[in-house]
C-alpha cells in the first residue's frame, strides 16, 4: 500500500516548485502589539522579532512570535490609507500570507509566473549584517498571497529589517508544533479553478475531495478538494459553498470576510489531550461536541491509544483511514467576526482530514451559526 503511494507519488510529482514547509503565516490585524500578548498567553508563543518605527518601517508595526516550528507575523498599520489598513477594513483581522520555505526565491517567482501565476512582489533582496534574505510572491484567493522565502544565507533571527524582540514576559509552550495545513474558502463555483492553479501554477496535486454528499447535514453544505505539494509538507484543503436548506457555512465566512480567505489554520501537536488541556485553561474556546459522538465513536474509528474519557471531557474528535488516525478538535472563531478559527490536530498514522468527522463539526458549527443568527 504504501509502496503503491510512493511510486505514485514519484511518478506525479512536479518539481519546479520544490517548497521546504510553510515559513511563517502573517496575519493582518488592527492592533497587534494586543495580538501579539494574546496569541503568547493563550497559545504559547514566544516573542521573536519585531519591526516598526524603531528600526526604519515608518508606516507599520510587525511582531514575530514562535513555538517550536510555527511562525506568526502580527501585523498592523499606523495611519489609514494604505493597503494594510483596507484589508484590516474590508476583511477585519486575517491572513494575508502564507509564507513558504524555498531553496531559490527567484525561480519560484520565475516558474510560478510564466504559468499563469499572478506577480504580488518580484524577487527582492534583503541584507543586513547577518546575511540576506530574498522574498518573492504571488496572489492566490482573495486578497490572500503566498511569498517564497529563500532565507539559506541568512543567519539573523528572524530577516533584514526585524530586531531580536526580547520579553520579560514568556508564557510556556502549549506544545503546538507546526502548520498540518491552510484552508481556503472560496466563492460559488470557485474550488475548481483555484485546484486548476495549485496544480497548473504552483505543481500541487489533488489528493482527496469531498462533495456535497459527503459532507452535507440537513441544512448546510460545502465541497471541498484538498492540494498537496509533491513532498506533502504543504497541503491546502480549498472549500466552496454547496447549496441546502439554510446558508452554508462557507457563505457566512465569505459574507463576513467580505471575500475569499483563510478559513483555518491547522496547527500540529504530539500530545493533543495535554494541548487543548492547556488552551482551554488560558481561555481558548473550541466547538462543543454532544456527548452522544462518543457513544459510538469507537465502533467506527476501532481501538486507539488514548482513553475516552479525557477526549470526550475536552470535546477531541477522532478519525480513522487506511494508514492510521487523528485526534482534532476546532476552536470557536479568534476574532468577533465568524472568520477565521484554529484546528489542532495530532496525527497517528492518517494522512487524511477528519471526514468522519464532518457531520459532529458541521452541526456544531451550525448550532453556533443559528446563534449568530446567520443560519
Ligand atoms: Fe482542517
Amino acid at each position: 500500500m504504501n509502496t503503491t503511494v510512493t511510486d505514485k507519488q514519484k511518478k506525479t510529482q512536479t518539481d519546479f516548485l520544490p517548497l521546504q514547509g510553510t515559513d511563517y503565516v502573517e496575519f493582518y490585524v488592527g492592533n497587534a502589539k494586543q495580538a501579539a500578548h494574546f496569541y503568547k498567553t493563550a497559545f504559547g508563543f514566544q516573542s521573536l522579532a519585531y519591526a516598526g518605527p524603531e528600526t526604519g518601517m515608518k508606516d507599520k508595526v510587525s511582531y514575530v512570535i514562535r513555538q517550536n516550528k510555527l511562525t506568526f507575523v502580527l501585523t498592523t498599520p499606523l495611519r489609514a490609507g494604505n493597503p494594510i489598513a483596507d484589508h484590516i477594513y474590508k476583511h477585519g483581522d486575517g491572513v494575508k500570507v502564507i509564507a513558504l520555505k524555498v531553496e531559490g526565491a527567484t525561480s519560484a517567482f520565475e516558474e510560478t509566473t510564466k504559468r499563469g501565476g499572478k506577480s504580488y512582489m518580484e524577487p527582492t533582496t534583503l541584507k543586513d549584517d547577518n546575511g540576506e534574505v530574498v522574498i518573492s510572491g504571488i496572489h492566490t484567493y482573495g486578497d490572500t498571497v503566498h511569498l517564497f522565502i529563500e532565507r539559506k544565507n541568512y543567519n539573523g533571527v528572524f530577516m533584514p529589517g526585524f530586531r531580536e524582540w526580547k520579553t520579560n514576559y514568556n508564557p510556556t509552550s502549549t506544545g503546538l508544533l507546526y502548520v498540518d495545513h491552510c484552508v481556503g474558502n472560496v466563492g460559488w463555483n470557485q474550488m475548481n479553478p483555484w485546484v486548476k492553479f495549485y496544480e497548473e501554477v504552483m505543481g500541487f496535486r489533488n489528493i482527496l475531495s469531498f462533495d456535497d454528499k459527503d459532507i452535507s447535514t440537513e441544512y448546510s453544505a460545502l465541497m471541498s478538494k484538498v492540494m498537496s505539494n509533491g513532498n506533502g509538507f504543504v497541503k491546502f484543503p480549498i472549500n466552496e459553498p454547496a447549496e441546502g436548506k439554510k446558508k452554508s457555512q462557507v457563505e457566512e465566512y465569505l459574507d463576513f470576510y467580505n471575500g475569499e480567505g483563510v478559513q483555518h489554520v491547522a496547527i500540529a501537536t504530539a500530545d493533543i489531550v495535554a494541548t487543548v488541556r492547556e488552551l482551554q485553561k488560558r481561555g481558548i474556546e473550541f466547538l462543543n461536541i454532544p456527548s452522544s459522538y462518543y457513544e459510538t465513536v469507537l465502533e467506527r474509528v476501532g481501538k486507539i491509544d488514548e482513553d475516552l474519557q479525557p477526549l470526550q471531557e475536552l470535546g477531541i474528535l477522532i478519525d480513522r483511514d487506511d494508514e492510521g488516525y487523528l485526534l482534532q478538535i476546532f476552536s470557536k472563531p479568534l476574532e468577533d467576526r465568524p472568520t477565521l478559527f484554529f484546528e489542532i490536530i495530532q496525527r497517528k498514522g492518517a494522512k487524511s482530514f477528519g471526514k468522519g468527522n464532518f457531520k459532529a463539526l458541521f452541526e456544531a458549527l451550525e448550532r453556533e451559526q443559528d446563534a449568530r443568527g446567520n443560519l
